[in-house]
């Protein structure tokens, strides 16, 4: 379109813009312009975000119950101090937030300890357990606690449960047991361990698997580091066992490396103490039982093969600090104290009745000839080393035995 002078029309919207452009381009005005933007942006978001962190953090340390919060994961519980005493929101001094914690397999040897250091420091304990091989016994001392409860379930089905943290070691764990129903073993490692992941998973909560010394089988690396990938017999015996915790690291890796879960993993080695039970066929049992029964001690094989022992509350401190800390795993738990079977009965003599007869026995397949943790990771990143001496364990082992055997009052720890 033209005017009467043949000139091209313009709009009187184009000269508008022209004439706008042309005046924010002077002066720099768009630059102020755009600061005007920004800045109250700038302010929004950070009072936006520090205010909602606010309401995230209180509302989880003041109830875990309402539907709402149970869609917040549960890691924030472990940055709550730190981003309070920053925030000098909290007096510095305050004591950790207390935790609501599971622990499958709790009614057991080692679970039972875990669950008294757990309520010790303060914290909620929640015992899953099948009763397999754990008792009550283990844990009527804490039945009056109003900290703790204790559900009858077994892993192998799904259960719902609001907690922090998992601590996963249900599963047998003498080969008595193990072998007793090797479906249901391997079932209770992939199954279960699936079924703890999935609640991690749902509810935010950091997971511990309790996996064990039997990943490396027969090694052909001595002592064992964390990276030696093992010589396991796939269909033995014990592969219910090896492989079904193998499968059960692996589950837990991936859920952690694709789902993002926060996990841990404890590989265990020979652990003795009191609470174990007295006809497990594991060698410090076996071996202390009779003893105290004045029957002959049972070596299979000719007694050289080594294992090493540690002692229960060395264990559980490993555990703890394992789940207390940055590192994923897996950490080798165990004494590094290496003695042959027949040291171990010369110990045993000692300690409860220096006339206790040898008697050997065929070894029984699979049984690996040497076991030894190196826990120079367990050192260096978990600050962790045991403490207790075969020597200074095994009499507190005693005494829980014979009182159960005999019943002896006086004797008990
Ligand atoms: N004690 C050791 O020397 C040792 C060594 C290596 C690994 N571990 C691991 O540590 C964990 C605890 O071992 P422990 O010596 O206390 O054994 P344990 O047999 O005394 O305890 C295992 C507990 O798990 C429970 N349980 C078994 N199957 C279950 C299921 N399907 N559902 C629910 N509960 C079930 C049992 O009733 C028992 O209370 C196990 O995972 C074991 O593999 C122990």
């Amino acid at each position: 379109m033209e005017d009467m002078l043949g000139r091209p029309r313009t709009s009187g919207f184009s000269i508008s813009v022209s004439v706008l452009i042309k005046y924010m381009l002077r002066e720099q005005r768009l630059l102020f312009v755009l600061i005007g933007f920004a800045v109250p942006a700038l302010v929004f978001n950070v009072f936006h975000v520090s205010t909602s962190s606010r309401i995230k953090h209180v509302s989880v340390a003041e109830s875990w119950q309402s539907t709402e919060l149970s869609r917040i994961p549960r890691r924030i519980a472990y940055e709550l101090p730190e981003v309070m005493n920053r925030a000098g929101k909290v007096p510095l001094g305050l004591k950790r937030k207390r935790l609501r914690v599971v622990v499958t397999g709790g009614a057991g040897f080692v679970g039972s300890h875990l669950v008294d250091r757990l309520l010790e420091r303060g914290d909620s304990v929640i015992v899953v357990d099948n009763f397999f091989t754990g008792r009550k016994e283990n844990l009527l001392h804490q039945l009056k606690n109003p900290r703790f409860e204790l559900i009858r379930h077994d892993v192998v089905e799904p259960i719902l449960l609001e907690v922090d943290q998992i601590y996963h070691l249900a599963c047998p764990a003498s080969p008595v047991h193990y072998k007793f129903n090797p479906v249901k073993t391997i079932k209770t490692n992939v199954v279960g361990t699936l079924n703890m992941l999935g609640l991690a998973k749902r509810v935010g909560a950091r997971f511990l698997l309790t996996s064990t010394s039997e990943v490396y089988g027969d090694p052909l690396q001595h002592p064992q580091v964390e990276t030696y990938w093992g010589n396991v017999n796939p269909i033995g015996v014990r592969s219910c066992y090896d492989e079904g915790k193998r499968v059960a690291e692996t589950l837990t890796m991936d859920y952690h490396r694709g789902l993002n879960i926060e996990v841990r993993i404890a590989r265990i080695f020979n652990t003795y103490g009191p609470r174990m039970c007295l006809d497990d066929g594991r060698v410090v049992s076996n071996f202390v039982a009779q003893a105290l029964r004045k029957e002959p001690l049972t070596v299979y094989g000719d007694g050289k093969q080594t294992r090493s022992f540690q002692f229960v509350s060395d264990l559980v401190e490993g555990l703890m600090r394992l789940m207390e800390g940055d590192h994923v795993g897996p950490f080798n738990l165990g004494n590094p104290g290496e003695f042959t079977m027949l040291e171990l009965a010369q110990v045993v003599q000692d300690t409860i009745d220096r006339n206790a007869k040898i008697e050997y026995r065929p070894n029984t397949e699979d049984d690996p000839h040497m076991r030894k943790p190196d826990i120079s990771k367990a050192k260096k990143l978990l600050g962790w080393e045991p403490m207790v001496s075969l020597r200074d364990g095994l009499p507190q082992m005693v005494s829980d035995f014979r009182q159960r055997l005999f019943g002896d009052e006086k004797e008990a720890i």
